[in-house]
């Protein structure tokens, strides 16, 4: 049977069931494809997982990510405290005012979801975060991979960091089992415009890896870089000085954030403009690990980033924007997201697959 065949069949057979445990095994098997992806030194079953977010705050939601296929998930960030409950950038624990899909000029169906939301990082405080780190870290296994995310203290150039609120925070991870972290630069530092001078935010992503690496042997540090006004030269800066602070990859790239919408943006734009960043990484940097987001709706979408260089992708705003074409799958939107971008006929990642072997 031709792998065309095959794949039609494994297509509709998953429209109606759930996705196995072993689903990356069965398309070995029946397509002779080859899915597993890598986040750093961390194995995962297939290149996608959850980025960050407001789909990332809960336990049920962790549940059905892991039951929907995805490889694994990266929680919701947390703001870094010391011991005494110090925290300088408590401001960011900011619950939002708006949440609003919007979608792309070119987008007519309302397809491809953007959001704009004007929230921060997880308003819970260090002790009742940890609470769910906690209960979270017993989801996580070979099959879902979990990652942590934390911001901690910013100074301007020329104060000290404090260092305290980044290593206890990722102390109690730690002894959480953890072991993967991710450093969220919020694209809402955008507004405090003091902070945003170059050789203020080249400092930062030095020094934070630094810190951390510092003081724990054994983890991996992924800084995400921002993106802002400052040039494709300046994103790559970023980049060099996370790895100057030996960082053990990065995440290309948070969304741009935009005065006009009081928020940051995401879609076509963001994925352009983060598929350029990734390939000139990757040129550069050969051994540096990238994680990519943004603006993924579709297979090929996925496809281009590995592509390009990254070693897994993340997604949220189709997870959490309304869609208006309904989905073929029936089921929660993870079940009906991790469908659409393996499984679709047209452009679902092994689709797109099947089709460059054809053409080599
Ligand atoms: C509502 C919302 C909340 C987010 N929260 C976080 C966060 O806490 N930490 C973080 O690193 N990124 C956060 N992000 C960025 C996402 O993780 C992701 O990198 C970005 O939205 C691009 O992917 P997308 O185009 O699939 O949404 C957030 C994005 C949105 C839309």
């Amino acid at each position: 049977m031709s792998s065309d065949k095959k794949l039609s069949e494994l297509s509709q057979h998953f429209l109606f069931s759930d996705i196995p445990e072993d689903f990356s095994d069965i398309v070995k098997n029946e397509l002779n494809l080859d899915i597993w992806a890598k986040y750093g030194n961390l194995e995962l079953k297939n290149p996608v997982i959850v980025a960050p977010g407001q789909m990332t705050t809960s336990i049920l939601q962790l549940h059905l990510i892991k039951q929907a296929g995805f490889a694994g998930c990266v929680l919701k960030s947390v703001v870094a405290e010391d011991k005494n409950q110090r925290c300088s950038m408590k401001i960011l624990r900011k619950k939002p005012t708006k949440v609003e899909t919007v979608y792309d000029e070119t987008d007519d169906n309302g397809e491809f979801p953007i959001i704009h939301w004007d929230g921060g990082l997880d308003t819970r405080n260090l002790e009742e975060y940890l609470e769910f780190a906690k209960e979270a870290s017993k989801i996580k296994s070979p099959d879902f991979q979990i990652i942590a995310s934390l911001l901690g203290h910013l100074p301007s150039f020329d104060q000290d960091f404090i260092e305290e609120e980044w290593i206890y925070t990722t102390e109690k991870l730690y002894d959480l089992g953890y072991r993967f972290f991710e450093i969220d630069f919020c694209p809402f530092l955008k507004e405090q415009d003091h902070l945003m001078n170059q050789k203020t935010i080249l400092r930062w992503y030095r020094k934070i890896p630094e810190i951390l690496k510092k003081s724990f042997k054994d983890i991996s540090v992924f800084p995400k870089i921002m993106n802002l006004d400052y040039g494709i030269d300046f994103q790559i800066k970023m980049v060099e000085s996370s790895l100057a602070g030996n960082a053990d990859g990065v995440v290309i790239a948070n969304r741009i954030y935009k005065k006009e919408f009081g928020c940051a943006h995401g879609g076509e734009e963001l994925r352009i403009r983060n598929l350029q960043q990734v390939e000139r990484v990757h040129c550069l940097f050969q051994n540096c690990s990238v994680s990519a987001t943004g603006g993924i709706y579709k297979g090929k979408h996925i496809f281009d980033y590995i592509c390009a260089g990254a070693e897994n992708v993340q997604i949220l705003s189709y997870l959490m924007g309304k869609v208006k074409k309904p989905f073929e799958k029936k089921g929660n939107r993870f079940q009906q997201v991790f469908y659409k971008l393996m499984l679709d006929i047209e452009d679902g990642y092994l689709a797109t697959l099947l089709k460059k072997k054809e053409m080599l």
